[in-house]
């Protein structure tokens, strides 16, 4: 096993902490052999609100997937959400000199000329994808290098966070024992498991609804052009039922996975179920129909939130792909039919597919964020990584912008492997 390359994935989410361990096979494939999910703690909306809470859930995940592949963690790819961050879309140009041939070196002067934008002392960026590249006034290049020119522009998509948010989870991950090699938000993680590339050239939206967030991201000609987190998801379906019913939030959450549906009408009126509600000695019976009312309320509020972010990207024509969906939610009986009706766009649900190893354990389309985290870590340990990010974290918890991450990565994982070899 000296040659053993691995790659890490921590999912932090409202409900969950999903760590996925792997072996890197080949260029963008690996296999998966080991996996820890704990309970999540000490989270809300995405969020750190309690530090010790979420190291005890981070950890125990942690040491799950470590117990199952064998192999100790040392840094891994982990994502991140929140209603801290924010996009934008910005421009920067370069002239190319001596032969006028394109270089890495050009493309990466047009992203930073695209990242001089005014980001206040509060934030971080953390990512920087470019959306479209100009060659002399010729829109539509997706890959310059090594083309002739004298003029480079970059459209580039920029997400930054703040940075105490951002700090308090690298926190709480290296006082898990693990550094955190990359951060990736939430939304383009999980896009990466759930969507083919033929949506992505059409125009899709990919939405993950979990427990504490929807995480959205738009995807047009290949490249990501809008993304958001909107902290709603799941616990507020399940706090709608524990008010409606008067039960216990674990009863509550137990009731809408067991009968819960977003659209009422396809449900049977005689059809119910027995609970006991506070105040109640005996369980009563509630009729699913009730439940369907106040589930598919939330629902559709949240596919309202949605709907208005697709409109306020002002893409919103410009998907014929639809929407995919993924996050636990997304299992939620009649969810996918009130979507459609919702927003009005062609909509599947989408789980991770074609993985090698522990499968039957990332099976599900919670697992999306998790299994995206590591088709992230695998493309970027093999390939030059200027195209999808060029944001490493650095061990003294600040953003460094290291544009040869890809590189360190594979540094990384050898020095790792070495140290892991028997
Ligand atoms: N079978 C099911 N039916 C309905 N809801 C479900 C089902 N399974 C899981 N959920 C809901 O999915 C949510 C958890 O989803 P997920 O694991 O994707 O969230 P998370 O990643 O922990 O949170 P987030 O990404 O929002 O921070 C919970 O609200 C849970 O109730
Ligand atoms: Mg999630």
């Amino acid at each position: 096993m000296s040659n053993t390359k691995l790659i890490a994935a921590i999912d932090v989410g409202t409900t969950k902490v999903c760590v996925l361990i792997a072996e890197l096979l080949d260029s963008n494939d690996y296999e998966i052999i080991g996996v820890g999910v704990s309970a999540s703690k000490g989270l809300k909306k995405g969020v750190v609100v309690n530090m010790n809470e979420a190291k005890t859930a981070i950890r125990e995940a942690v040491e799950s997937a470590e117990r199952s592949a064998g192999y100790e963690v040392d840094r891994a790819f982990v994502s991140l959400a929140g209603a801290h961050v924010e996009a934008v879309n910005s421009h920067g140009v370069v002239g190319i000199s001596g032969d006028s041939i394109i270089t890495q070196d050009d493309i990466d002067r047009a992203l930073d000329a695209a990242r001089a934008i005014v980001i206040p002392h509060n934030r971080e960026v953390l990512h920087i994808i470019p959306r479209n590249f100009i060659v002399d006034g010729q829109e539509g290049i997706r890959m310059p290098l090594g083309m002739h020119g004298f003029r480079l522009e970059v459209e580039a998509h920029i997400i930054t966070a703040a940075s105490t948010t951002v700090k308090n989870l690298a926190q709480c991950i290296e006082d898990a024992g693990v550094v955190v090699e990359q951060f990736v938000l939430n939304p383009l993680a999980s896009s990466e498991a759930s969507l083919t590339d033929t949506e992505r050239d059409l125009g899709v939206v990919s939405c993950d609804i979990g427990g504490g967030t929807t995480d959205v991201a738009i995807f047009i000609e290949g490249n990501v052009w809008h993304t958001a987190v909107l902290p709603v998801g799941g616990n507020n379906i399940t706090a709608d039922v524990s008010h409606g019913l008067r039960l216990p939030a674990s009863a509550a959450e137990e009731v809408k996975i067991a009968h819960g549906h977003a659209c009422t009408q396809e449900v049977d009126s005689s059809e119910v179920f027995l609970v006991r509600p506070f105040g109640h000695e005996q369980a009563i019976e509630v009729s699913r129909s009730e439940l369907a009312n106040v589930v598919e309320a939330r629902a559709e509020e949240i596919f309202d939130l949605l709907l208005k972010e697709v409109k306020r990207s002002g893409y919103d024509s410009l998907l014929p792909a639809g929407v995919v969906l993924t996050g636990g939610t997304s299992r939620l009986a009649g969810f996918r039919q009130l979507a459609t009706g919702s927003l009005g766009l062609p909509v599947r649900v989408s789980e991770p597919t074609n993985l090698r190893g522990l499968v039957d354990q990332v099976q599900g389309p919670e697992f999306a964020t998790s299994v995206g985290l590591l088709n992230w870590a695998a493309r970027e340990s093999s390939t030059y990584v200027g195209l999808s990010s060029l944001n490493g974290y650095s061990e003294n918890g600040s953003f460094a912008t290291g544009n040869k991450s890809g590189q360190r990565m594979w540094g990384v994982i050898k020095d790792w492997a070495s140290r892991l070899a028997p």
